[in-house]
Formats: structure tokens, C-alpha cells, sequence
């Protein structure tokens, strides 16, 4: 039954919540009525959000920081005493050049948001999912995580980590009922993907108007995703509706067969 997608009461955290696709994820799991707590490492931006949706909680934290995310997990304990759903929302676009421009600490940094990240979150999640009724934890890979993205290998790879590592986790937690997927969007509309074009017009030396087309033309739909398309996919992946939905890269991209 689509009724099953209500998530009243369910205790959700969302890393990188207060923008972009975090944002619109607290947006939505907020409208089927759940408690969202949100993480950010932009103090601005979590009090804007929190503005804009006065009943989240907001805490500061970068996720590729042990003992910033040993706090978080404290704080969402206090404020929930559990928590049902982990939203591993937290990515940062990472270098754009080929691989022998590249520096390494550009690498490192692209990886310890990305991949690093999320197992510091799952780590302290996964004690609190297994004494969930409905443990769900959903990993934001990207179209990137399945396919090879020239000028942006530090992203991808990060992304295809992501995707082996929420496969390992569904073998490791499936038997206690705590259900693992990743979330693949393709590119979303809005000012991220303007600035990640922008990059890379200029890194490749390419009019930014003609790659902002074939960004769009690259999906068979003809066009960008938006924010909504993939907080929808998050609000079914984590709600009963999706109750045997496990161990998979879901793909939300408009059929996406090469990345430009
Ligand atoms: N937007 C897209 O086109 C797109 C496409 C595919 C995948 N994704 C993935 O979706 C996720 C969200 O993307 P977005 O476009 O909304 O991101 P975004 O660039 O809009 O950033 C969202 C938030 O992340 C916060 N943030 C950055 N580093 C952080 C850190 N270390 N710890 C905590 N918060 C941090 C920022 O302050 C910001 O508020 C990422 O994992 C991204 O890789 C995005």
C-alpha cells in the first residue's frame, strides 16, 4: 500500500542537511511526519534551515571528524534516544583535472568527506539501527559511482566506494533487520551542479554553456533531476514500502549512460 510510505515518528539524521539535497530530504521526511535532526559544517546554513523548519534539531559537525561525530551521535541520543534512519548525505565535489594535476591532499580531503565519512557515521549508527523496529541506513553515492567520470576521478572513486561498502553493510546487517542501500542521483539541477560545471569548463578549457547542455542532454530524459526526484527515492528506500528494497544502488538519473 502507498500508505506505508508515512514515516510518522520515525527518528531521522541527516548528514549535510542544512542545503542542497540534505536540505530538501529534511524537507520531505518532515512533511511525512518524522523527527529530523540535521548536521552541518556550516553553522550559517543550519540556522537558516532551521528557520525555514523550526522543529529539526541542528547540530555543527564535519563527518570526516571522529570526535565531531562521537558528539554528534551524543546529541541525537539526547534529543531522540534512538534513531531509526541515517541519511550518509554528506559528499563534497572533490578536485576537478585529470589525474596527473591532481594533488594529494585534494585526493585525501575528497575521500575523508566521502567515503571516510560515512563509515565514521555508520560506526556509530549501527549500534542504534540494530535496536531500531525498522533500521535503515542509505548511502548517497552518485551516477559517478557507476560509471567513470573523466576530470573527476577523486569524486568517483569515492562514490564507488560508497557503493561497496553499503553492499558489504547489507550482508553484515541484513540479518538484524537493518535494511542498506545507496542513492545514485544523477545531476541535480541547481547551484551545486552550475559550480561543478563552471570547474570544469574551465579545467578542460570548454564554453561553460556548451557542457551545461550536454549535462542535460547526457541523461535519455533530456534533462537534470531535481532535489525532489531524489529526497522521494530516500523517503520510499527508508519507509516500509520498501521493506525488502536491500543491498541495492538505486539509480535516480533519467538514464544516464556516460558522464560528459
Ligand atoms: N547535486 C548533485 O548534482 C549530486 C549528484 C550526485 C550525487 N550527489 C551527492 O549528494 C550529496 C549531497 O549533495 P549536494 O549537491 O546537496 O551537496 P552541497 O554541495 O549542496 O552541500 C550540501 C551541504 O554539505 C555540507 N558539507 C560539506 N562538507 C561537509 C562535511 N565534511 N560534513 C558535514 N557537512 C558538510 C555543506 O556545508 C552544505 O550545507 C553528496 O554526497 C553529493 O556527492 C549530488
Amino acid at each position: 500500500m502507498f500508505e506505508d510510505v508515512s514515516m510518522k515518528d520515525k527518528k531521522v539524521l541527516i548528514t549535510a542537511g542544512a542545503s542542497g539535497l540534505g536540505l530538501e530530504m529534511a524537507r520531505v521526511f518532515v512533511a511525512a511526519g518524522s523527527d529530523v535532526f540535521i548536521c552541518d559544517v556550516s553553522e550559517d546554513a543550519l540556522l537558516a534551515a532551521r528557520k525555514e523548519l523550526p522543529q529539526i534539531h541542528v547540530a555543527v559537525a564535519d563527518v570526516s571528524d571522529e570526535a565531531g561525530v562521537k558528539a554528534l551521535f551524543q546529541q541525537v541520543q539526547e534529543a531522540f534516544g534512538g534513531l531509526d534512519v541515517l541519511i550518509n548525505n554528506a559528499g563534497i565535489a572533490g578536485p576537478t583535472g585529470y589525474v596527473e594535476t591532481l594533488s594529494r591532499a585534494d585526493w585525501d580531503r575528497t575521500l575523508a568527506v566521502n567515503i571516510t565519512g560515512q563509515f565514521l557515521c555508520a560506526q556509530q549508527a549501527i549500534p542504534m539501527l540494530k535496536s531500531s523496529k525498522a533500521g535503515v541506513m542509505i548511502n548517497m553515492s552518485s551516477a559517478a559511482g557507476h560509471l567513470g567520470f573523466a576530470g573527476r576521478s577523486a569524486y568517483s572513486a569515492s562514490k564507488w566506494a560508497v557503493v561497496g561498502f553499503t553492499k558489504t553493510l547489507a550482508i553484515e546487517l541484513g540479518r538484524y533487520g537493518v535494511r542498506v542501500n545507496a542513492i545514485l542521483p544523477g545531476a541535480v539541477e541547481g547551484p551545486r551542479i552550475r559550480a561543478v560545471i563552471a570547474a570544469k569548463a574551465q579545467a578542460m578549457d570548454k564554453p561553460a554553456e556548451a557542457l551545461a547542455l550536454s549535462y542535460e542532454q547526457q541523461a535519455s530524459l533530456g534533462r537534470m533531476v531535481s532535489a525532489r526526484d531524489i529526497a522521494n527515492m530516500a523517503l520510499f528506500t527508508a519507509s516500509d514500502a520498501a521493506g525488502s528494497v536491500h543491498g541495492q544502488a538505486l539509480v535516480v538519473d533519467g538514464h544516464t549512460q556516460a558522464l560528459v
